[in-house]
């Protein structure tokens, strides 16, 4: 401060930037500003979904988080590494990886943020937004498409900021009708160890992710056949998106879609791990696949989960909620250890039909490909 004259610290300017938040002459009534992302501030863009409302108006579904750019990690890696060094796991050189993965839970969130999207071919930019108002930085919202028709199943898209720079995304923009696959992915198609905290934790932070055996096969051969616009639905929060995007960019390159993760605002290691093994992610995902029923309503989607955690029970309540027309079928990857047993899946899937839903096995998954979905089997 010493460095600054009175003149600078007086000027209309240095005020005007110094409260950002407080409406001339009503000195400390915090007004909400929407202000676009500033220079000191990054942003993560989700991969979204286009799709007619029932007027017939493109709408956008779109994600975004804001938050500033300079993370601080080196609490949350102390943290962590004491907790695997109490459990004599040596981090070596997979430090990275964690650092990497660790990273966005020490971004700081900004709120009141209008993010500037602008797709493809597009002819104007979107806006979507504000952030939300606490310290989240998080606003997901139905955005009118307007001039930037999106005319292809599949448009680059990114978020501009007034300084120059851009955070690319994907707009998934699928048939209104026709097959949509809603896959888990922790244990479902990735091996998470959801079971076992300490493995978890593992294969969260550390290790290279790893395909459950058969599965990128499964989806590729189910993309082949009814082409059908995949969304990834977990109980991982939004902090370890731009890992789980990664991932099923590379592993499952040809099933790829929107990837929706948890929203909470985690300040450990310990609320994380309680987080992705926690029980609220059946009432998350039903919310996530209600709004999905609202964006295609015409559609029949394939469930794909495990039973780990509630795959089955989301799924039991999805399919009493709407049906045969919306949930066509479920498929459940029995994994060693789970509630496996017969009243488990009986009391799940109760009123759903025996012949709408499977409990299949490892050495099954090559003969998924196989089950006629469009000719009514599951
Ligand atoms: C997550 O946060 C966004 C933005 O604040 C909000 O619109 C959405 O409803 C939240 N989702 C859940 C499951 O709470
Ligand atoms: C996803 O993979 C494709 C190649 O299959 C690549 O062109 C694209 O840049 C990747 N996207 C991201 C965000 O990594
Ligand atoms: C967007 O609109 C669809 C269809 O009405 C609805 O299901 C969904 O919940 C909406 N999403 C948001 C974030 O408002
Ligand atoms: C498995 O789930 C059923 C149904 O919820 C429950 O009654 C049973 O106690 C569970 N068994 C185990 C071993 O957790």
């Amino acid at each position: 401060m010493h460095s600054l004259s009175l003149a600078v610290l007086l000027a209309p300017s240095f005020l005007a930037a110094a409260l950002p938040a407080f409406a001339p002459g009503r000195i400390g009534v915090p007004i909400h500003t929407r202000d676009a992302v500033g220079a000191l501030e990054t942003v993560l863009l989700f991969d979204s979904l286009a799709f007619e409302d029932a007027d017939g108006t493109q709408l956008l579904a779109q994600e975004a988080y804001v938050h500033l750019s300079q993370i601080d990690i080196d609490d949350f890696l102390e943290d962590a590494a004491n907790l695997l060094s109490s459990i004599n796991i040596d981090l070596g050189q997979d430090l990275a990886n964690a650092a990497e993965r660790l990273k966005l839970f020490a971004a700081i969130g900004v709120a009141d943020r209008e993010v500037t999207v602008q797709v493809d071919g597009g002819d104007a930019d979107i806006t979507v937004g504000p952030t939300s108002s606490d310290d989240r930085g998080l606003t997901w919202q139905n955005a009118t498409l307007g001039d930037c028709e999106v005319k292809s199943a599949k448009v680059a898209a990114s978020a501009q900021t007034e300084d120059g720079r851009t955070f690319a995304s994907t707009i998934f923009a699928p048939a209104t009708d026709g097959w949509g696959v809603i896959s888990d992915i922790d244990d479902t198609i990735k091996i998470s160890h959801t079971l076992d905290t300490l493995e978890l934790l593992k294969a969260t932070f550390f290790d290279e992710p790893e395909p459950v055996a058969g599965m990128p096969e499964l989806y590729a051969a189910l993309a082949e056949k009814l082409d059908p616009q995949f969304v990834y639905v977990t109980g991982s929060p939004y902090q370890l998106y731009p890992f789980l995007h990664d991932f099923v960019n590379t592993t499952y390159s040809a099933s790829t879609g929107p990837i929706y993760t948890k929203n909470l605002t985690l300040t450990s290691i310990d609320d994380l791990l309680g987080f992705i093994s926690g029980d609220n992610t059946q009432e998350y995902k039903v919310f996530i696949i209600d709004a999905l029923h609202g964006i295609f309503p015409n559609k029949k989607f394939l469930g794909v989960g495990d039973s780990t955690e509630a795959d089955p029970e989301t799924y039991g309540e999805v399919y009493r909620k709407y049906g045969p027309d919306f949930l066509g079928c479920a498929w459940i990857r029995a994994v060693d250890g789970a509630n496996n047993t017969d009243e488990r899946f009986a009391a799940a899937f109760a009123e759903v039909p025996a012949e709408r839903w499977r409990v299949f096995t490892d050495d099954e998954i090559a003969s998924l490909a196989d089950i006629d979905l469009d000719g009514g089997s599951c």
